[in-house]
């Protein structure tokens, strides 16, 4: 059998390549087909318990203990979702072994449409008229202008740069923050912990878009909430550990933040007894607002499977220094 080849690269060689995949919560039914017709050349096996045997890749989501820990032969990683927050804490990817995350595949254009929604949701008062209509009233709330709707957008990475374009599409100022300096059309952008007050003044929405790593583990905290202006919105779509939720309920109390929307939290699922469930300005999804679709993944993960058997780096190395 011959192996994959990257486009482009001529090169064939007769080894196999051996592929082990765990994908948390997903249809091995849809993926396992899925895999085998984008990369027809190699041995793809769902993991089982007990699987000791050599992998060339692990494809996974939310690996069980033993997946990749000593596993021999592993060249590289492929975590099935953009964050590797998860995969880097588990600790049982060998320190050798490149790990690779989904930059993408289907996510951005998700992302975007969420931070559309929120932001419209707040600057249309869908929320205000949504409590209306409970209280069976007809009633008007003044608008709000949208000059003054600053969109800031943290995590000014694949995910971010998606939600800045649309809203930018709207007429919304936006503003970007990130740990490396850019430029990009249209948007503010500000960088480092030097440019934080700056990025933060005058913002309506604060929409979170970073990954969760030692440096931005409860970024969204009273000190932060207590720079931006008084009633502002916050979105976050990042991971719940980048928000201290204390600090957002003491907010929301004393209307330093006005509502948030919030996809995901720091305990999934979220305890039945959370305050958050019931809190009439918090709008909450399942984690749901940049599904792992199977197509585009498959995709893009066939293809950089195939640049790495070429000697090539394909897209998506994580830093593992930086944690993203
Ligand atoms: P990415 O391309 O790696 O972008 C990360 C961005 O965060 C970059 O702009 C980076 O700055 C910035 N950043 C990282 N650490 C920072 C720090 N200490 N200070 C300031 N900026 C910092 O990642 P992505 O694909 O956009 O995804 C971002 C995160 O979104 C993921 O890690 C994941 O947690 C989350 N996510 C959630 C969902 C969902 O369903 N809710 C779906 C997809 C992704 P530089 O550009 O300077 O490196
Ligand atoms: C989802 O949360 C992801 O990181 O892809």
């Amino acid at each position: 059998m011959s192996k994959p080849v990257c486009q482009g690269c001529q090169s064939m060689t007769t080894m196999t390549i051996e592929i082990l995949y765990h994908n948390e919560g997903e249809n091995p039914d849809e993926w396992l087909p899925a895999l085998r017709t984008a990369l027809p050349e190699a041995n793809i096996r769902q993991w089982q318990a007990g699987d000791a045997a050599p992998a060339d890749y692990a494809l996974v989501w939310h690996p069980p203990e033993g997946l990749l820990e000593n596993r021999k032969g592993l060249k590289a990683v492929f975590n099935l979702a953009a964050g590797v927050d998860a995969l880097l804490a588990s600790g049982s990817v060998p320190e050798d072994v490149p790990v690779f995350r989904l930059e993408d595949a289907g996510m951005a254009i998700q992302i975007a449409e969420y931070a559309v929604y929120a932001v419209l949701r707040f600057f249309r008062r869908f929320d205000g008229y949504a409590r209306l209509q409970e209280q069976r009233e007809w009633g008007f709330l003044p608008p709000y202008s949208r000059k003054d709707f600053t969109v800031g957008i943290m995590g000014m990475g694949v995910m971010g740069k998606a939600a800045a374009e649309k809203l930018r599409l709207f007429g919304f100022p936006v503003k970007g923050w990130s740990r490396t300096p850019k430029q990009i059309e249209g948007v503010a952008c500000c960088h480092g912990k030097a440019g934080l007050a700056d990025f933060l003044k005058n913002l309506k929405v604060l929409v979170c878009l970073l990954p969760k790593t030692p440096e931005t583990v409860h970024i969204l905290n009273a000190g932060l909430f207590g720079r931006l202006p008084d009633g502002a919105f916050v979105v976050n779509l990042g991971r719940g550990d980048l928000l201290d939720e204390k600090d957002l309920l003491k907010g929301l109390e004393t209307g330093k933040i006005r509502a948030a929307v919030l996809d995901v939290t720091a305990v999934e699922p979220l305890p039945e007894d959370h305050p958050f469930w019931g809190h009439p300005d918090i709008t909450l999804t399942p984690h749901i607002a940049g599904l792992t679709y199977c197509e585009e993944t498959v995709a893009v993960v066939a293809e950089s499977i195939r640049q790495l058997e070429c000697g090539k780096t394909p897209s998506g190395l994580v830093d593992r220094n930086l944690g993203y």
